[in-house]
């Protein structure tokens, strides 16, 4: 079979730019530490604040000493608003919305999560420098998702 050289040279290219959108992705996927999401948990949206898993969102410290930061998403809140958590130590998050497809995305950090009516979305990080940290909403979900924001206030241990 005769190949034209440039067809040859082309069709090397191509391999070549797929070698490298594989190699990106696991690259970033190693050295960012991301992850599908793995948890499948799901929850009546219209019930949210009735179920015993979200009726008082907030931090609780579970007995192996991770933090659990419970949290409900609603157009264009964050429930709680602000949480307070210790640094250098396990964080879980589970996060449900009411309404919409909001996003959790924690500035500055690996945490970023959609956050999907009808499921939980769970996923654990550790902030290891203190301060405070703003949770931006991620995905578009109407009027006010700009205004859409809530606080972690990371803190040294005591
Ligand atoms: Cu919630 Cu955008």
């Amino acid at each position: 079979m005769n190949v034209d050289p440039y067809e040859k040279f082309w069709m090397g290219m191509a391999a070549v730019i797929v070698a490298a959108f594989i190699g990106t992705i696991a690259y970033t996927a190693r050295a960012y530490t991301l992850a599908p999401p793995s948890h499948v948990e799901t929850i009546d949206p219209a019930q949210v604040m009735q179920d015993p898993r979200f009726a008082n969102p907030g931090v609780t410290t579970l007995r192996d000493s991770t933090q659990q930061v419970v949290m409900v998403a609603m157009r264009y809140a964050w429930l709680p608003a602000e949480v307070h958590v210790i640094a250098r130590r396990p964080v879980r998050f589970r996060l449900t919305s009411m309404d919409v497809v909001h996003g959790f995305e924690v500035a500055g950090t690996n945490a970023n999560a959609m956050v999907v009516p009808g499921y939980v979305s769970q996923f654990t990080t550790t902030f290891d420098k203190p301060g405070t940290y703003l949770v931006a909403c991620n995905e578009f979900c109407g009027v006010g998702h700009h205004t859409m924001q809530a606080s972690i206030v990371v803190e040294e241990p005591r």
